[in-house]
């Protein structure tokens, strides 16, 4: 990068500070978000909850912190409408001016995720019904029917409102529908339109009986409609259709009010929801498909921050639709929902806010602002505390928010790109999880078990649906394809014999898309493919060694018995890579992993749950395979690498994780972006909880 452009770059981003319209308009052209800076710092805010003399001030803490965003309205129904079609935006339309009086755009969320009490007390069937049958009660949230068509009435209508009084206004950047649809309906509503999903699926009920095989414990049914409503203790076939039709609902339930944002709203304004990482209670794939942007809430499951698993998330939200993502929600310090609330340690707050950007976020906003004066989650982390001043997390985002400023335009229109994908399928957790075997087999665990070694040796990996262009992968793993559609199976032996490198897992081709058993033994419909099948499989509560041409190790929790089907020349190219030592006499030096290239390509199975020593040498092996080299070799374990590009431009985000201070050699000199920007570097020193972000002069 000449000097001269690194100077033009970097008056950009320091006149961002005093001139934010200036650089708005400058950059209108080459955002996704136009009248926005590329990268966002942002808050939940709830201006409803507070009294408007404060609002100013608020605001100008904001503004301070570099805040760019707030999100504004999902919870404030009741103060929008606080009797049935009277309308009361007066506040709201205060809010988001004084908002943009403080260079603070606005996500306005639809407040369906909160029914005021006059709804649900004048029409109760849009109270959502439990699977015990217990109807929801006003005072907490999410108290709505998914199904009921006088709830969707209400909520199109307070969207249209919405989208009518401020589709144009040009400090209104996108919207947010609802806010973290989870719990479905179960009451007569719900079972009448899975009724009608079924016989639109099946058509007739004697073809239903025969898909479900309801011959077993004379299932049968008469009519669509005695088929039960229930999410467990089921025909494993009812239990994925179940769950693919609160799919297909919560889609219909989001298209209710994209239909009246749409037509009101100018094209520059996204649509998105957000989500929450591996939740699995609906389809991810299909509500994004309607949806014009990905989000979701990123939050610690457990006590302590795992950068991995938190990368996958990332990776999760970024393939829902094969780009750049916002995080709509992340925690300031600490949460008030685990069973010990403990917070982040200092620096990890920045140290989680740059891994959002490295894995594809373009926006990071904090939950929340300040707690309301009352109510559920008084307790929770917040940027300003109950007296209107900083908590000392605040000055840590403040300095986040002036390192996206400082970065924003070098990091616009680049995004993450891997060579390494992992399939997660919901379909095939759903139907692990209705039938797990072995209650340790987690497929969220079992997909990470492949994901985190392949992480950190190749830095990039995409996880994506079954349904995603494969193509540009050297590498496939589907680490659990347990549901596999005759479709899907072509396709993977395509992608193999045009030069891919496809891993299976454990149960993978187990289940026709009814769930029913497929015909054939393991990998199902990709056995001949394959060359070998699974002779019988294995419950573990011991672990069982292995050794081959990968070393020795362990596996646990699954172990599948192999066998090479293949036959005269074509068994040449089969060959067998671990095999088990003694454990429950049938495992015992039965064939564990098999391999066998096919076209340009290689599949390989594996058909145990390998534990990590092993587990890291089977992957880097496939890694070299197929020709996947890391983005910066030679990094410290804990520092994690990022890199976002375009064809022409290429950054690197560099982040320690560890406690230990590590200095990181690069593969070329780079402009080392949140220190001395004129000049380059060829390594830099990343103190405990540590960032770097560096760009090099062109993408080659
Ligand atoms: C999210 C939710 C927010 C807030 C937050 C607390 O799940 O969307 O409204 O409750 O959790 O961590």
């Amino acid at each position: 990068m000449s000097s001269l452009r690194w100077l033009k770059r970097g008056a950009a981003a320091l006149s961002l500070t005093f001139s934010f319209y200036g650089l708005l308009q400058a950059q209108a052209q080459a955002t996704n978000f136009p009248n926005q800076p590329p990268i966002l710092l942002g808050a939940a805010w709830y201006p409803e909850q507070w009294p408007e003399s404060r609002w100013n001030t608020d605001l100008g803490l904001m503004e301070k912190a570099h805040i760019h965003v707030v999100r504004i309205g999902e919870f404030a129904w009741s103060s929008m409408e606080p009797q049935e079609g009277v309308y009361k935006f007066g506040w709201l339309d205060r809010a988001i001016a004084l908002a943009a009086q403080h260079h603070i755009a606005v996500v306005l969320g639809t407040p369906t995720a909160a029914p005021p009490d006059w709804l649900t007390t004048k029409y109760p069937q849009t109270l959502r019904t439990n699977d015990q049958g217990v109807k929801a009660q006003h005072g907490n949230r999410q108290q709505f029917s998914f199904t009921d068509p006088t709830y969707r009435r209400f909520a199109y209508q307070i969207a249209l409102e919405m989208a009518k009084r401020y589709g144009h206004n040009p400090n209104v950047v996108g919207w947010q529908i609802d806010n973290e649809l989870a719990n479905p309906d179960f009451g007569p509503t719900a079972q009448a339109q899975f009724h009608a999903w079924l016989k639109n699926r099946y058509g007739t009920i004697a073809n239903l009986n025969r898909q479900w095989a309801t011959a077993y414990w004379s299932e049968t049914y008469d009519h669509f409609d005695e088929v039960p409503v229930r999410d467990y203790n089921e025909n494993p076939a009812l239990l994925l259709d179940w769950y693919r039709f609160v799919s297909d609902t919560w889609k219909s339930y989001l298209e209710n009010q994209i239909r009246a944002l749409r037509p009101n709203i100018d094209p520059r304004q996204f649509i998105t929801t957000n989500t929450m990482g591996w939740f699995d209670g609906f389809n991810e794939y299909e509500i994004n498909s309607v949806l014009d942007l990905a989000a979701w809430d990123d939050y610690i499951p457990t006590a302590h921050y795992d950068y991995l698993d938190n990368g996958a998330r990332h990776d999760l939200a970024r393939g829902y639709k094969n780009k750049n993502f916002w995080v709509m929600e992340t925690e300031p310090v600490f949460v008030d929902w685990r069973s010990t609330n403990t917070p982040l340690k200092k620096g990890q707050v920045r140290d989680m806010a740059w891994q959002a950007i490295g894995h594809g976020a373009d926006t990071v906003e904090y939950w929340q602002w300040r707690s309301a004066p009352n109510g559920q989650e008084e307790y929770h982390g917040t940027l300003v505390g109950a007296d209107g001043e900083p908590e000392p997390v605040y000055w840590e985002i403040q300095k986040i928010g002036q390192e996206f400023d400082e970065t924003g335009s070098a990091l616009e229109g680049t995004t993450p790109h891997s060579e390494v994908a992992v399939i997660n399928d919901y379909d095939s957790r759903w139907a692990i999880d209705f039938q797990r075997q072995a209650q340790k087999f987690d497929p969220v665990a079992e997909l990470l078990a492949f994901y985190d070694p392949l992480r950190t040796a190749s830095q990039a990996v995409d996880i994506v649906s079954v349904d995603a262009p494969l193509d540009k992968y050297k590498l496939v793993v589907a680490p659990a394809l347990n549901v596999l559609t005759k479709a899907e199976a072509e396709k993977l032996e395509a992608y193999v014999e045009q030069g891919g490198h496809l891993i299976l897992g454990p149960r993978s081709g187990m289940k026709k898309r009814n769930n029913g058993l497929q015909p054939e033994q393991q990998p199902g419909p990709m056995e001949p493919f394959l060359g070998a099948r699974v002779e019988q499989f294995y419950a573990l509560d011991k672990n069982v060694p292995l050794e081959g041409t990968l070393g020795v190790g362990t596996a646990k929790i699954w172990a599948e018995q192999l066998d090479i089907t293949a036959t005269g020349k074509d068994a040449a190219d089969v060959h067998v890579l671990e095999s088990y030592g003694r454990s429950n006499g049938w495992l015992d030096g039965q064939p564990a992993i098999v391999t066998r290239k096919v076209g340009k390509g290689t599949i390989t199975y594996v058909g145990a749950w390998l534990t990590p020593a092993l587990m890291k040498r089977f992957t880097d092996y496939e890694l070299a395979q197929a020709g996947v080299h890391p983005l910066l070799a030679g990094v410290p374990p804990g520092v994690e690498v990022c890199v976002r590009s375009n064809a022409h431009k290429y950054i690197l985000i560099l982040i320690n994780h560890d406690t230990m201070v590590h200095r990181v050699a690069l593969h070329r000199p780079m402009y080392n972006l949140l220190a001395d920007k004129a000049s380059v570097v060829t390594s830099v020193l990343l103190p405990k909880y540590g960032v770097a972000v560096l760009e090099a002069s062109s993408a080659q």
